[in-house]
């Protein structure tokens, strides 16, 4: 009894002064660091379980609070990028490293850290780094307006810089170089990922990038260019499309075509596959409302139009249109106090902050015109375009990617990935077999933009992670460390669905997401929730 007490108490004494040893040692080795060009701001340790606030966090970026999800080091750090710009980046050093180090991207306009992922880094071991991408905050545009180097971090270099000086400061921290460096990065971050992996491709050893945003500034633009096609900005218009309207027809489409892929659970697992007429939502056929339904002829159009791929002044096709059944809403918007209304800001941001530089541009007047210029001038990179899709170097480094991109993203259609696959592929003069070699794409029925959605979505892109799916099968991070360490590349994820999207909650279903151009198909036999019923197949038509 006695020696079980006092073990306990030493147990305990060792606990507190390895603590006390790591919260020295994080201050201490700090205080110590030699980073070029890097300008320290404060070091903090903290313990798993708590919760920090995040003074000085630009109001456009959503997180105010952190969860600290390991006991660990904070190093809060700004590194110029030039003699007039500089980065602002964090590293959460877990005293249990894995010797590896995990850099994180940005969404939207970038300028915000993506501390949910640092989270999900740092519980797994890594020593993972989050940027600002040059900027603060991630609506504005003074932070670009005549700062062409702040411009070019948000291109292209803001990652490299996170690379380079994550891996030096690790090192450094530790003792040992990290064994192994990988990215991960969704939309925004997908492309900063990519554009990584042409322009400086010894960064990483492996890198995620969920529904990258290549092509950015035709990305942000065929949102407006969309909505111009059914009457915006004048929501009087005898052809323009209400928000209710399309929300009504996307809903009823899904529920039309559910069973076509084989299987009725809210799913369409390919709707760039559908052909739909948009004449059966036209007033009169019965399908929808007489407030819901298209009206006249114009409308119908309308609504056509809005899903059809971008072209450029010529006619020629740029960029893919989003399949019918995927909800636009956020493009197609009604008034707001009277008056035309575009709630993405980006378009506006980019350019008056970096195109036509000055803050009296208005989305209002945005033509193809505008975005060809833009496309043209392609300041920073910040476009990242298929031509750009240059991985010859990084295949040769021996990098590995996985890519995921849901079947459902109303802001990045998916085909999108699917075309940038291919050029990559085309770029190189590569065979699928040499792609699958080093660079993966699965599709994610009934994901929408990067998360949430009816289908088997989650895949550790959110925080928190849950232990019941923490392995190379359902994690994203684990399955790349898996390809790049131990040589196992993924034939499939395994997706899960919570109830209510709460990982603490139960799981709905789970789904095997098969490696582009596979994909899964039901058995025919088992229970559709469960993994095991799904098998990677071919496509066939339907
Ligand atoms: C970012 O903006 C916030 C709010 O305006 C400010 O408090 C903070 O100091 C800024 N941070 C940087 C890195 O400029
Ligand atoms: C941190 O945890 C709280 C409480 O569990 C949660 O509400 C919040 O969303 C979490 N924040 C992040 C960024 O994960
Ligand atoms: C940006 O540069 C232009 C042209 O040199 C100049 O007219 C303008 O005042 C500058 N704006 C800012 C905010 O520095
Ligand atoms: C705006 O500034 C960018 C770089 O900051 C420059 O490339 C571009 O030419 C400028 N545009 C105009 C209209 O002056
Ligand atoms: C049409 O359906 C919508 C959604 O169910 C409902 O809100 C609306 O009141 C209906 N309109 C008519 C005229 O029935
Ligand atoms: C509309 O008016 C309300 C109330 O005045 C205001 O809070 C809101 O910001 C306005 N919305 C827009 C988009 O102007
Ligand atoms: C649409 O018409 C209404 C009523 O006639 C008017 O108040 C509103 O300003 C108009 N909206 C636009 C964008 O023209
Ligand atoms: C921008 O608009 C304001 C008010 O509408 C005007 O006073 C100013 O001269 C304009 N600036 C430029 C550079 O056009
Ligand atoms: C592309 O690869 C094929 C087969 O490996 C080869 O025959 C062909 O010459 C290559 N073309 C170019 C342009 O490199
Ligand atoms: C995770 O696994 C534990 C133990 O097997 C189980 O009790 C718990 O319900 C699981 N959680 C979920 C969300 O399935
Ligand atoms: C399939 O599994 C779910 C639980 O995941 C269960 O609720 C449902 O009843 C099962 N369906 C069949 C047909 O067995």
């Amino acid at each position: 009894m006695l020696t079980k007490r006092l073990f306990f108490l030493f147990a305990f004494v060792d606990a507190i002064s390895a603590s006390t040893r790591a919260h020295q040692s994080c201050h201490e080795t700090a205080a110590k660091l030699q980073l070029a060009s890097t300008t320290i701001l404060f070091t903090s340790y903290h313990q798993k379980g708590e919760s920090i606030p995040l003074p000085g966090t630009a109001a456009s970026c959503s997180n105010t609070l952190a969860n600290i999800t390991a006991n660990l080091c904070r190093v809060v750090f700004d590194t110029a990028s030039s003699s007039s710009s500089s980065i602002r980046m964090e590293a959460w050093l877990p005293d249990e490293w894995n010797g590896r180090f995990l850099a994180t991207g940005g969404g939207g306009l970038g300028g915000c850290i993506d501390y949910p992922t640092v989270q999900n880094g740092a519980s797994l071991g890594f020593a993972t780094f989050g940027t600002n991408g040059g900027h603060n905050g991630s609506v504005g545009f003074d932070f670009f307006l005549n700062k062409s180097e702040s411009i070019i971090d948000f291109g292209h270099r803001a990652i490299h810089i996170e690379a380079e000086v994550g891996k030096a400061l690790s090192m450094q921290y530790y003792g040992s170089s990290p064994r192994f460096s990988y990215y991960v990065g969704c939309s925004t971050g997908g492309r900063q990922g990519l554009s990584t992996a042409t322009h400086y491709p010894n960064d990483f050893d492996g890198m995620v990038v969920g529904a990258p945003g290549v092509e950015w500034i035709r990305i942000v633009t065929q949102w407006y260019l969309m909505a111009q096609r059914f009457g915006w900005p004048n929501t009087n218009a005898s052809e323009y499309v209400s928000f209710e309207q399309f929300q009504a027809i996307a809903s009823k489409i899904v529920e039309l075509y559910d069973e076509v892929d084989g299987v009725k659970d809210g799913i369409l697992d390919n709707p760039s596959h559908l052909h739909v007429d948009p004449q059966l939502f036209a007033c009169g056929t019965g399908i929808l409302n007489s407030s819901l339904c298209l009206k006249n002829a114009q409308q119908v159009r309308s609504f056509r139009l809005a899903y059809q791929p971008m072209v450029d002044l010529e006619g020629n096709f740029v960029y893919p249109g989003f399949p019918f059944g995927v909800d636009v809403t956020s493009f197609a918007q009604n008034e707001v106090n009277g008056s035309a209304f575009f709630p993405v800001t980006q378009v506006r941001d980019y350019f008056r902050g970096i195109v036509y530089n000055g803050s009296n541009w208005s989305d209002l007047s945005l033509t193809a015109a505008d975005v060809e210029y833009a496309v043209k001038l392609n300041a920073g990179l910040t476009n990242t375009g298929i031509s750009e899709a240059q991985l010859g170097k990084f295949r040769e480094a021996g990098g590995k990617i996985i890519s995921f991109h849901g079947r459902a993203d109303q802001k990045v259609p998916s085909e999108l990935s699917e075309w940038y696959y291919n050029g990559a592929m085309a770029n190189i003069n590569a065979t699928l077999d040499d792609m699958h070699d080093f660079y993966r794409l699965f599709f994610i029925p009934g994901m929408a933009h990067c998360r949430t959605g009816p289908g088997a979505w989650n895949v550790g892109q959110v925080a928190p992670l849950d232990p019941n799916t923490t392995d190379a099968e359902h994690n994203t991070i684990l399955a790349i460390q898996n390809w790049v360490e131990q040589g196992h590349a993924p034939d499939y994820l395994v997706g899960t669905k919570y109830q209510g999207d709460l990982v603490s909650s139960t799981i709905k279903s789970q789904r095997k997401h098969c490696v582009y151009p596979l994909r899964s198909k039901w058995d025919g036999v088992g229970n559709t929730t469960d993994s095991s019923s799904w098998n990677c197949v071919a496509w066939d038509k339907y």
